[in-house]
């Protein structure tokens, strides 16, 4: 069977994470937009796999077709690993991406170890149950200040250590999509599922 048979449902509500998901899947998968309606998932499982679990299982479940989720955390060394999996909620319930930057930059003062890894679990769950995760990680630092305004969320202070230096917020979409965790996570998941029963080319 060919991957291109393959219909899986982006289980993703965060528009920034879809386009990038869509990039890198679309024309390999055919990949169909989460179903308006469905309520967001309360992302309340202790791991990266168990938040990605709990969301492609909810849109599964809705559309009885298989799902596909990304769940990433941010560990930050010199902060014991923090914000970790609560990357989204690390200055509170309701923070802005703005606001959880000007923490992690608050936490870090001007710490010389800055070293930090941005961590992807992709999961497809498919109506019979089954399930295929894969990960992706990205070695980088914090910078000391925001650097560039592309992307989202803690882009602007991450300089991954295969760049050339800038910011994922300074770099392309294209440029971004070649290196970052979420890429790396979705190739691998593309190849699993190449090597899979599920299908492949
Ligand atoms: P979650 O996977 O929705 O729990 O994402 C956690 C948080 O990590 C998001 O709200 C973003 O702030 C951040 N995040 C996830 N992926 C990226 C990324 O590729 N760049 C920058 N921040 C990200």
């Amino acid at each position: 069977m060919k991957m291109a048979a393959l219909r899986l449902v982006c289980a993703s509500a965060n528009p920034d994470k879809v386009t990038e998901i869509a990039a890198i899947l679309d024309g390999v998968v055919d990949l169909l937009p989460r179903p308006p309606g469905v309520p967001e998932v309360a992302e309340d499982a202790d791991t990266l796999i168990g938040n990605a679990r709990l969301k492609a299982t909810a849109i599964c479940d809705a559309t009885g077709l298989p799902a596909v989720s990304d769940d990433t955390g941010l560990f930050v060394d010199a902060i014991g690993g923090a914000p970790g999996i609560y990357a989204a909620r690390f200055a509170g319930e309701d923070a802005t991406y703005a606001d959880n930057r000007a923490k992690l930059l608050r936490e870090l003062g001007d710490t010389r170890n800055r070293k930090a890894s941005f961590v992807s679990t992709v999961m497809v769950v498919w109506p019979d149950g089954q399930e295929l995760a894969v990960e992706g990680v990205c070695e980088g630092t914090i910078a000391i200040t925001e650097l560039g305004d592309r992307g989202f969320g803690y882009d602007p202070v991450f300089v991954p250590d295969d760049g050339d230096g800038r910011s994922f917020a300074q770099m392309t979409d294209a440029e971004k999509n070649q290196i970052s965790h979420r890429a790396r996570a979705l190739h691998a998941l593309l190849a699993a599922l190449r090597d899979s029963e599920f299908g492949g080319p």
